[in-house]
Formats: structure tokens, C-alpha cells, sequence
């Protein structure tokens, strides 16, 4: 497997462009299920996750063309309503076809996903959300088997907010009888672009971006044109990535208006985050100040940014707190952040960081993909080489990240397996 080589200590300087959201993605290209037609998709990223929902698509008999970022999606024929174990275990978030087959195809056949290296993960709440819309659901050799001759809109809460879940739901109600309310619903932009998505192939839904979604079932959707909205994880990463190494960027194509809270924290570690014309300038000071985080569901502080944001408070002065609260075991990148020299304790569902002068390089490797980039954040601001390993994991949700840092100057090169 290639690894990432990273000489520590360089600034990053220059313009460097965000690419499509995966978690945006996803959703969205499960979402043609619901339809007949030919849609078209831009701003798609190129990312293994990306590839593996398209895999799990064709799997179905569904058209799919496209590279380069646009992509054409035809699932006007659905062949089989099954997706097997083997694509499942690699992705959960394939678990998204769930919704749309049931509500299209009155029947299908999903594999369970199984654990997951940052927590247990369960799905329970999309299963109880279907059952509730009147879908007969059996678990069997692994599998979720789900059918419906009509889902029938009803009137749900959440227990715990789930992002794939309400997607998941919204997209089944879409084409069920009536009205459906979802209560406690995920308010992250990525559901919103879901949304849009849907009400632009016919779907009546209100209320995304709030906690409370309601959609009017209808008969039919059609295909459509639409391009993903920008990742706001990556451009979190990035801007880290400055603030770690007193760069001074600009990020162009960067979602500013749905980073609030990370931006806050950012500026609260004393970093220059500002609008600038087409893009985002951000500026890392000499000196970073400890600030505690704790993740929330949007619009509070994504889980998906705390491994990176750790890495910033590893080099802060004094000690700050982050608490993960939305997975159970995702601070597997701190074993590895400590090899390289953090000074971090974990108590219970906090990290308590006490920050050091320097990190110095170190071979290293993670098994989650936000944990892998926290690594590639840290080689940047060590002192030496830092060589990350099993960078699959970075590959399922950043689009050339190496090559982007590359660009602002970070010496950083790919090694190819065996060299
Ligand atoms: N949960 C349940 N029951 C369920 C569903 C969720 O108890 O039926 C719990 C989970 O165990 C967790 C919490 O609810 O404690 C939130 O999980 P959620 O369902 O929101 O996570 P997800 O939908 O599986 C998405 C992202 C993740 C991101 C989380 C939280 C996608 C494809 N994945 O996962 O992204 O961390 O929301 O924001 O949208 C990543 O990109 O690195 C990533 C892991």
C-alpha cells in the first residue's frame, strides 16, 4: 500500500480550491433510486467512497458514466434490490439505499454494515423509522430485508440524531401516502443539499436545515441537473493545516456560511479567518491559544473535524479539552498523535491536551479516514519525517489532499509500495 512522507515545517502559502462534499454525495446519488431519467451531477469528489456508491448502484443495474467530476446517473431499470455484503462492509453509509428502495421497488435487501472502528454504529433508528411508514422488516443471515407494498407517512422523533438516518427516511417518504413528520431530524448542510436535491426532482419537503422536516409524499420524481455543495470537513482540515504551520491561504470554493462553529474555535485559537473576494483567507498565528471543543450534530462541532482540531491544540500553550460525543471510540488517532510526541490524556469521552513546544515526525498509520488526516496535519508542523501508512482510509473521503499541500508548499510526496 502507498504511504504519505512528510518533512515537517513548512508554511503554507497560496490558493488551493475545496472539492465536492462526499458526505453530500452519497445521499445524493442514492437518491436517484427514487426516479426515472437521466440526472446529472457536478462537483462530484473522486474518492474511493464515492466510487464504492457507485458500485453498489451498478450492483442494482443502474447507468452510471462519468469521471472528472460530472457524473450521469440513469436508474429509470432497477435489476436486483440487493446490496451485498461485500460493497456494504467496505462503506456503511451504503445502508442510503435503503430508504429509496423500499419506497421504489416495495422490497430490498441490504446487508447489515457491521462494526466500525470509531463506534458500535447502529442503524436502528433508519429500521424503526421504515417499520413505523409500514415496512416489514426481518433480519436474516446478516441482511436487512425490507418490504412494503405502500409506506404510508407518519409522524416520528429521533431518540439520537442521526444524519444518514433522516436521510435516509426523507428520501423514503418522498414517495410515500401522505404526510411525513421528522422530529430531532439532522440539520447538517449536507441534509439540506439532500433536500434540494429531492424538491428538484419533484419532492415536497420543508423544513430541512431545521429540526423539523416534513414532506409531502408524491407520486413520481424526475431526473435532474445539480452540483454537490463544496466539503466543509475538508476546508476545516485545511484551514488547520494553516494554523498549524502559520500559513497564510486562501481557500477558494470553501462553504464558509456552514463552518460557523469551527471557524469560531479556529478564531478563538488565534487564527485569521476572513472572506476574501471568491474564496477564504486564513492566516495561522506564531502563537495557538488552547481552546475546548466538544462535538455536537450540527451547527455545533463536527465530530468529523475533532481528530484534526486535536492536532492544533497538541502545539497550543496550555491545556484544553475536547470531548467526542457523538462517537464512542474515535480517539484512535491519539495513540498515534502520542508517538509523535502530544501530550494527551484520555478521560472517559475527553482528551485532555496538554500542548507542547514541538512534535517530532514518527512512522505512523490510523484506521479511520478524519484520523488518518489528523496525521497528515501533524507530520506537517513535526520536526523530521513523518510517514503515514494505510492511507486507504484518506482516499475514502479527500480528493488529493497530498497534491493540494504539495501546492502551498508543504514537502509532502507520495511513496508508491516497495520504493
Ligand atoms: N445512531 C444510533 N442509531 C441509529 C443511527 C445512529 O444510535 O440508527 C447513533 C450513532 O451510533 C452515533 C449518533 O447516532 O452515536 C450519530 O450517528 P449518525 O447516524 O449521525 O452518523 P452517520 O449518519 O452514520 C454521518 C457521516 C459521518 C459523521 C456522522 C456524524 C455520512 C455518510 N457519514 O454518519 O461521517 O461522522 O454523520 O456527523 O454522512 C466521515 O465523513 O468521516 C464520517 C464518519
Amino acid at each position: 500500500m502507498d504511504r504519505i512522507v512528510i518533512r515537517g515545517g513548512e508554511r503554507l502559502i497560496g490558493e488551493v480550491e475545496v472539492s465536492g462534499s462526499k458526505n453530500a454525495t452519497l445521499p445524493i446519488f442514492a437518491s436517484s433510486l427514487l426516479s426515472m431519467g437521466d440526472h446529472r451531477f457536478y462537483n462530484v469528489p473522486n474518492l474511493r467512497d464515492v466510487q464504492t456508491i457507485i458500485k453498489v448502484l451498478k450492483n442494482l443495474g443502474v447507468k452510471i458514466s462519468g469521471d472528472g467530476g460530472e457524473y450521469r446517473i440513469d436508474a429509470t431499470e432497477i435489476g436486483n434490490e440487493e446490496a451485498p455484503y461485500d460493497l456494504v462492509k467496505t462503506m456503511r453509509a451504503s445502508i442510503l439505499v435503503l430508504g429509496p428502495l423500499v419506497a421504489r421497488m416495495k422490497k430490498a435487501t441490504v446487508s447489515l454494515p457491521g462494526g466500525c472502528a470509531i463506534g458500535a454504529r447502529p442503524i436502528n433508528l433508519h429500521l424503526m423509522g421504515l417499520e413505523a411508514m409500514g415496512a416489514k422488516i426481518e433480519l436474516r443471515h446478516g441482511y436487512i430485508e425490507a418490504k412494503a407494498d405502500v409506506l404510508k407517512g407518519v409522524n416520528l422523533s429521533f431518540d439520537t440524531i442521526t444524519v444518514t438516518g433522516t436521510e435516509n427516511l426523507m428520501m423514503a417518504a418522498t414517495l410515500a401516502q401522505g404526510k411525513t413528520i421528522l422530529q430531532n431530524a439532522a440539520m447538517e448542510p449536507e441534509v439540506v443539499d439532500l433536500a434540494n436535491v429531492l424538491n428538484k426532482m419533484g419532492a415536497k419537503i420543508y423544513g430541512a436545515g431545521t429540526n423539523v422536516i416534513e414532506i409531502e409524499g408524491v407520486e413520481s420524481l424526475h431526473a435532474i441537473e445539480h452540483t454537490i455543495i463544496p466539503d466543509r470537513i475538508e476546508a476545516g482540515t485545511l484551514m488547520v493545516a494553516a494554523g498549524l504551520t502559520r500559513g497564510n491561504i486562501k481557500i477558494l470554493h470553501c462553504p464558509f456560511s456552514d463552518m460557523e462553529m469551527v471557524i469560531h474555535k479556529l478564531r478563538d485559537s488565534g487564527m485569521e479567518i476572513e472572506p476574501e473576494g471568491d474564496g477564504v483567507r486564513v492566516v495561522g498565528m506564531k502563537r495557538i491559544r488552547s481552546v475546548d471543543v466538544k462535538t455536537q450534530p450540527y451547527p455545533g462541532f463536527p465530530t468529523d473535524m475533532q481528530a484534526q482540531f486535536m492536532v492544533l491544540m497538541s502545539l497550543a500553550r496550555g491545556l484544553s479539552v475536547i470531548s467526542e460525543t457523538i462517537f464512542e471510540n474515535r480517539f484512535i488517532h491519539v495513540s498515534e498523535l502520542q508517538r509523535m510526541g502530544a501530550d494527551i490524556r484520555i478521560q472517559g469521552n475527553s482528551a485532555i491536551i496538554q500542548g507542547v513546544e514541538s512534535l517530532s515526525g514518527a512512522p505512523v498509520m490510523a484506521t479511520d479516514l478524519r484520523a488518518s488526516a489528523s496525521l497528515i496535519l501533524a507530520g506537517l508542523a513535526s520536526e523530521g519525517v513523518t510517514e503515514v501508512s494505510r492511507i486507504y482510509h484518506l482516499e475514502r473521503g479527500y480528493e488529493g489532499l497530498d497534491k493540494k499541500l504539495a501546492k502551498l508548499g508543504a514537502n509532502i510526496k507520495r511513496v508508491k509500495e516497495g520504493d
